[in-house]
């Protein structure tokens, strides 16, 4: 799509393991436009992390591979970007926000040393400098007593406060891309709304983008304008939140909308369609969904569908769509 901010096409990613190739990720492509919220959702293992990674250079390798495909943000190709360019993408250009703030903050470092880090390091700021920012940016997110907060280290913070270090940290350079993986999925429910808000609040003062990684459709509902369905490695069904939620083309996207107990209701846990996803090293020769497919006929079993559009803004890989 023109004038999309980040438009990846056909990205395959494979992983090498004992038991065979994994096919984590296969002929995914997904745009998001200047501004634009997409929702990726889909089970556990279906590939929405990895796409995220791809996108920004952190696919471990090995075991992983990007084996085909293409990534442009903003007129850049990321996927065959060298190291170092990637490195000045992330946290300037792309930030990035994920489910565990433990695992990706420094545990011997102060708070305030990490909101700032990212001003020091890709924009050149003085230290003095930065730490001032970083304070400014810690009552942004509503942290109390921001400027005492610096010198906190992160086990000395609340689960919920230690994720709106992560939103400061990831907005503080003003990307023009966010990337949130399951940023609320370890909070309880109303704190997830409360940290849902404040990024989405932010997010549009800043006038970026979010690629929201999620397998809770609640929040899709609340925060998406856009929503991407995957299905093992493959992207099955993308359309407005709205449509999508009004009228679900693909029996997987179906399958999912049954499976949520109220919408809004910030628990849509999705693993309740009968059957199990296949591995990622199984080898597929039709419809990834057909064995668990409602609505399943002989050709789902042999050929492969395409996402292809099917109205306006809907894109659909199903046969029950083709003729
Ligand atoms: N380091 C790795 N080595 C081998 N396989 C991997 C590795 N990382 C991911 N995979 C495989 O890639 C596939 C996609 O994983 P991914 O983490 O993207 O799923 P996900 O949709 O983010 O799931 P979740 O909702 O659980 O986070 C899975 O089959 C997974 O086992
Ligand atoms: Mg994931």
């Amino acid at each position: 799509m023109s004038g999309a901010l980040l438009d990846i096409r056909g990205l395959s990613v494979h992983f090498h393991t004992p038991e065979g190739i994994g096919r984590a990720v296969e002929s995914v492509s997904l745009s998001i436009a200047p501004g634009e919220t997409l929702g990726l959702v889909g089970e556990s293992g279906c590939g929405k992390s990895v796409t995220a990674l791809a996108v920004v250079g952190l696919v471990p390798s090995p075991p992983g591979r990007i084996v085909a495909g293409e990534a442009s943000f903003e007129g850049k190709e990321l996927l065959r970007a060298a190291p170092d360019s990637l490195r000045r993408i992330r946290g300037r250009e792309i930030g990035m926000i994920f489910q565990e703030p433990m695992t990706a903050l420094n545990p011997v470092l102060t708070i305030g040393r990490q909101v700032a880090e990212p001003l020091v390091t890709h924009l050149g700021m003085s230290r003095t400098e930065a730490l001032k920012k970083a304070a400014r940016w810690l009552d942004r997110v509503r942290i109390p007593s921001a400027e005492k907060r610096l010198g906190a280290y992160p086990h000395e913070l609340s689960g919920g406060m230690r994720q709106r270090v992560m939103i400061a940290m990831a907005m503080i350079c003003r990307p023009r891309l966010l990337i949130a993986d399951e940023p609320t999925t370890a909070l309880d429910v109303t704190l997830q709304r409360q940290i849902l808000s404040l990024m989405v609040g932010l997010k549009s003062e800043l006038g970026s983008s979010m690629l929201l990684i999620t397998h809770d459709l609640g929040v899709v509902a609340q925060t998406a304008g856009r929503v991407a369905v995957m299905y093992a490695g493959r992207v099955v069904e993308t359309a407005g939140v709205r449509p999508l939620f009004a009228e679900p083309l693909h029996p997987y996207t179906q399958g999912l909308l049954q499976c949520m107990p109220r919408l809004g209701a910030g628990s849509g846990r999705l693993h309740e369609i009968p059957g199990t996803v296949p591995a990622a090293t199984e080898p597929i020769s039709g419809c990834p969904f057909a064995g668990r497919c409602p609505a399943v006929f002989d050709r789902c079993r042999n050929e492969a569908p395409v996402l292809a559009t099917v109205r306006l803004g809907r894109q659909v890989s199903c046969w029950l769509y083709m003729n």
